[in-house]
């Protein structure tokens, strides 16, 4: 009997490696991998670009045309064979990264009218189902109805360092301090937002990878994945 494909949601906390675990999942099933954070990242590097953020305060009134006339979406890069986040049509995948980005996402992810055009377009993206998606807000409101949904947690410290070291290993030179205070701010966020805030879902499995290994965390999954294709 053929497996049948599945939606798989997973949300979590900030910097505790769900990208990563999405990416190898949708890579052992042959779906699709899509980074919802991206595309949060993508608008809020938009909005720093055109001047439309100033002192951690959005420009609302500007807002509904500025987000009318943007496109966000993804493009597959053959040679890496992953899709990289796209700012109408041009490749942002290293410029949305950066801590300037991570220290103004938070703001704007909380913005209703942003939600709802990102929300849209990654529900159009899991139509055919056989998709990975993380984010925050994946097994709550963009797919309910996502028949695995794991939710990942870490001890902060942990976090923050696992960040710093990715950070470095592109060339941003930051401390472990502003590392730590940046996730801790966005978990704040996050998770006291009106707009579907960073939540677990009823069912959703917990995941503390806090003393676990990329391979373990794989094992562990593999099992849910196939009480659920079948
Ligand atoms: O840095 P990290 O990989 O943990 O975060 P991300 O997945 O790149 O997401 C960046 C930010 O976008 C989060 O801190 C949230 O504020 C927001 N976000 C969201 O609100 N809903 C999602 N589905 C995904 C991200």
């Amino acid at each position: 009997m053929e497996n049948k494909r599945i939606v798989i949601a997973v949300d979590g906390f900030s910097s505790c490696g769900k990208s990563s675990f999405a990416k190898l999942i949708a890579k052992k099933l042959g779906y699709l991998f899509i980074d919802s954070g991206a595309m949060y990242r993508t608008v809020t590097y938009a909005l720093i670009k055109e001047n439309l953020i100033s002192n951690g305060k959005v420009n609302m009134e500007q807002l509904p045309s500025f987000l009318a006339s943007l496109k966000v979406g993804f493009k597959l890069n053959p040679e890496l064979g992953k899709h990289e986040a796209t700012l109408n049509d041009v490749v942002v995948e290293n410029a949305i990264r950066t801590l300037e980005v991570s220290n103004h996402v938070s703001i704007v992810a909380a913005i209703p009218m942003v939600r709802e055009k990102l929300v849209r377009e990654q529900q159009r993206l899991g139509e055919d189902k056989g998709i990975v998606m993380d984010g925050r807000d994946i097994g709550t409101v963009v797919f309910p109805s996502a028949e695995l949904k794991l939710f990942m947690t870490a001890e902060p410290k942990i976090r923050a360092e696992r960040r710093r070291l990715e950070l470095e290993q592109k060339g941003e030179q930051v401390t472990f301090e502003e590392v730590l205070a940046n996730i801790e701010e966005r978990d704040h966020i996050d998770q006291t937002r009106d707009a579907s805030p960073l939540r677990k879902a009823n069912d959703a499995i917990v995941l503390d990878n806090s003393h676990m290994t990329i391979e373990e965390q794989m094992v562990w999954v593999e099992k849910l994945i196939e009480e659920r294709v079948k």
